[in-house]
């Protein structure tokens, strides 16, 4: 008994010793298995939830296929995680498949890559497949990189890595974070010459009031001023503020110009007096991804400063919306939230961080600006403040009174009225609040946030939206943005001017969800690509992040005027995905002009030529290429066009026949 437990001290001793003798030779360790749910797997970076050890990502034991694992990852797609062996370990071995905590399907692919190639490929597995083995050689092998990517779309991609481990046999295997990545600025200083940046088309309702500012960069001063302005308007000349009303219906034909010391720029506006607002996607921003329940009037009204301040107005931002959290919280001791939720006359409340809902509105207003809200239809919103069950009509009214300009119908407390509802329940509660806003001579865009429930692009246009959320909610990671982003393609042919599909709001700059912010921790290539993709689907821009402190590269992201353009296009086209294939993907988006928009992606983590053929764009002949983010020509082309693209990068073009 005493010898056997003088051997294992001194085995012990001696691993202790070799593990500390080798610190400073690289982290060597006794050769043996090493488990990947025993490295530091919060480097973990992935589309939804937390990484787990040896728990699913909602945190039940790991079971695929209703084969039960005592150890390993749960993740969800899309999932990265860089590993370094440095040579150190000489296999992988792994059990990968959906966990089966998911009730719906998910589908998913499982990729390993050596030192940026490629060694392992699952294939497509879904809910209920058996686990697929894993069991790799990486002999030789410096960095690792264990992916999941999302099949059709992310929903429901709980993915394990179960019994995930490494022979190693030198070096022991770290988890390090991904590359960092320079921010350089790609978007060129906006000229001291007056350009119009504002969209070229405005809908507004016969009666309702009108607020459109032109939106144009330039040297200040510079003097707004206006052709055929139709009569029951005026224009401020120095805000360029249009206001008054419109009785009859039709359209008007406007030449904008702004002139300052250097020159002047004219530009046409389409106003059509109709049914339809909203006709090309709304841009502003929503205090939830900063925010969250920490808002408050303040937090607002800094915002509308930091709008105009930072000279995000001058490129057609316009919109600064209230998420939840201003109405009185249910059940809440709070005295600042709770307190009585309706007048007598069952009209709303704010709460008290919201003393003076009206002043604020004129504030925002006064800023040549428009104001959103939001609200649920169920008993309660989503963070538990009062929904506007049974009080419909009277809260369209109010918001009406109160002047907003956007209403965000979030169907969350809904889900107490019906938890299982069918395809007309879905509809129910939203075309009920379009009947209630039909019935106000206001114009509010009716954004529905139902996140994509019922195939809502196919009915979101026939119950009234003018937006509608496709997806569950966003955050800042490349598995959470590129997996909503990439997942849209099918979307496309229900977007149109005032009808937009809406793949959630913008996580770049400083975000949070309060009351403590970060940066975004999307890499400065993956906040390209998100700009780009979401201007090429024509989807709603509603920045999240905090204005007051918007750094330079956040800036050059938001006020690109030719890419900006793409997503304001009159046509009101979203993107198509023309060709995909590893990790390649090419979008093209019809502009009114005949010119196309084209995104050249690289989903992959190795830089990668990404190339795309005029046959594949329906194109025949010499196209002048320009590059968007750089606002230059590239040249003319004949056939096909080819770019290099950084990991999980793009190149954003616009293809113009060459003269
Ligand atoms: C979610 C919605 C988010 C945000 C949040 C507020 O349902 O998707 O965008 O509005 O509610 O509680």
């Amino acid at each position: 008994m005493r010898v056997r437990r003088f051997l294992m001290s001194l085995s012990v001793l001696l691993l202790v010793g070799c593990s500390a003798a080798a610190g400073g030779l690289g982290n060597v360790v006794a050769p043996g298995k090493v488990w990947l749910s025993d490295l530091d797997i919060s480097k973990t970076q992935q589309g939804w939830g937390e990484p787990r050890k040896n728990l699913s990502v909602d945190g039940n034991p790991l079971q695929i296929a209703g084969k039960k694992f005592e150890r390993g990852l749960g993740t969800h797609a899309d999932s990265l995680l860089y590993i370094e062996l440095n040579g150190g370990s000489t296999r992988f071995n792994a059990q990968v498949g959906v966990d089966d905590e998911v009730n719906r399907a998910g589908s998913v692919e499982f990729r390993i890559l050596a030192d940026g190639k490629p060694l392992f490929k699952s294939g497509m597995i879904k809910s209920g497949d058996a686990a697929k083995t894993v069991d790799v050689d990486v002999t030789g092998v410096t960095l690792l990189i264990l992916a999941v990517d999302s099949g059709d779309d992310m929903n429901y991609d709980h993915a394990d890595w179960a019994d995930a481990f490494f022979t190693v046999s030198g070096a022991a295997p770290k988890t390090v974070d991904a590359p960092k990545e320079e921010a350089v600025i790609l978007t060129p200083k906006p000229s001291p010459k007056p350009r119009i940046n504002s969209a070229r088309v405005f809908g507004v309702r016969p009666g309702s009031p009108v607020l459109y500012t032109i939106a144009a960069s330039g040297q200040r001063p510079l003097w707004f001023s206006a052709e055929n302005l139709p009569e029951g308007l005026t224009l401020n000349r120095e805000t360029g503020q249009i206001t008054g009303k419109l009785a009859k219906r039709g359209e008007h034909k406007i030449t904008m110009v702004a002139t300052n010391d250097l020159g002047e720029a004219r530009k046409e506006l389409r106003l059509v007096v109709g049914d339809t607002i909203a006709l090309t996607p709304p841009m502003g921003w929503n205090s939830w991804n900063c925010w969250a329940c920490a808002v408050d009037d303040k937090k607002i009204r800094d915002a509308a400063d930091a709008m105009v301040k930072s000279g995000l107005i001058n490129h057609g931002w316009q919109y600064i919306n209230i998420d939840d959290c201003w109405m009185v919280r249910l059940n809440s001791d709070d005295p600042v939230v709770g307190g009585p939720r309706r007048d007598e006359a069952g009209r709303l409340l704010t709460n008290k961080r919201f003393p003076d809902m009206k002043g604020l509105t004129d504030y925002v207003h006064g800023q040549g600006l428009k104001i959103g809200t939001y609200i649920s239809p169920g008993p309660w919103t989503c963070a538990g403040y009062e929904g506007s069950w049974q009080h419909e009509q009277l809260d369209a009214r109010r918001f009406a009174e109160w002047g907003f300009d956007y209403l965000k119908y979030d169907w969350c407390g809904y889900g107490s009225i019906v938890s299982r509802p069918t395809l007309e329940q879905m509809k129910e509660p939203y075309l009920f609040m379009r009947l209630c806003l039909d019935r106000i001579d206001r114009d509010i865009v009716y954004s529905l946030c139902q996140y994509g429930m019922g195939d809502v692009w196919k009915w979101g246009a026939e119950v009234g939206g003018n937006c509608w959320r496709t997806t569950g909610d966003i955050t800042d990671s490349w598995g959470s943005m590129a997996g909503i982003g990439f997942a849209q393609a099918d979307h496309a042919p229900y977007a149109s001017p005032g009808h937009w599909n809406d793949p959630d709001m913008l996580v770049v700059g400083l975000v949070g969800w309060g009351p403590t912010l970060r940066e975004s921790r999307l890499t400065p290539n993956e906040q390209y690509t998100h700009i780009s993709l979401w201007c090429l689907l024509a989807s709603p821009l509603l920045i999240g992040c905090d204005l007051t402190r918007i750094d330079d590269f956040t800036m050059n992201l938001l006020t690109n005027d030719e890419v900006l353009e793409v997503n304001q296009d009159p046509l009101g086209k979203q993107a198509v995905r023309i060709t995909q294939d590893n990790g390649r993907e090419v979008w093209a988006k019809k502009m009114e002009d005949g010119s196309l928009a084209v995104g050249l992606f690289n989903r992959d983590e190795i830089a990668q030529t990404v190339t795309t053929q005029w046959s594949d764009l329906g194109l025949g002949g010499k196209m002048r290429v320009r590059d968007l983010w750089r606002q230059q020509d590239v040249g003319s082309f004949n056939g096909t066009f080819s770019a290099e693209v950084p990991r999980h990068g793009v190149v954003l073009v616009r293809l113009f026949p060459a003269e």
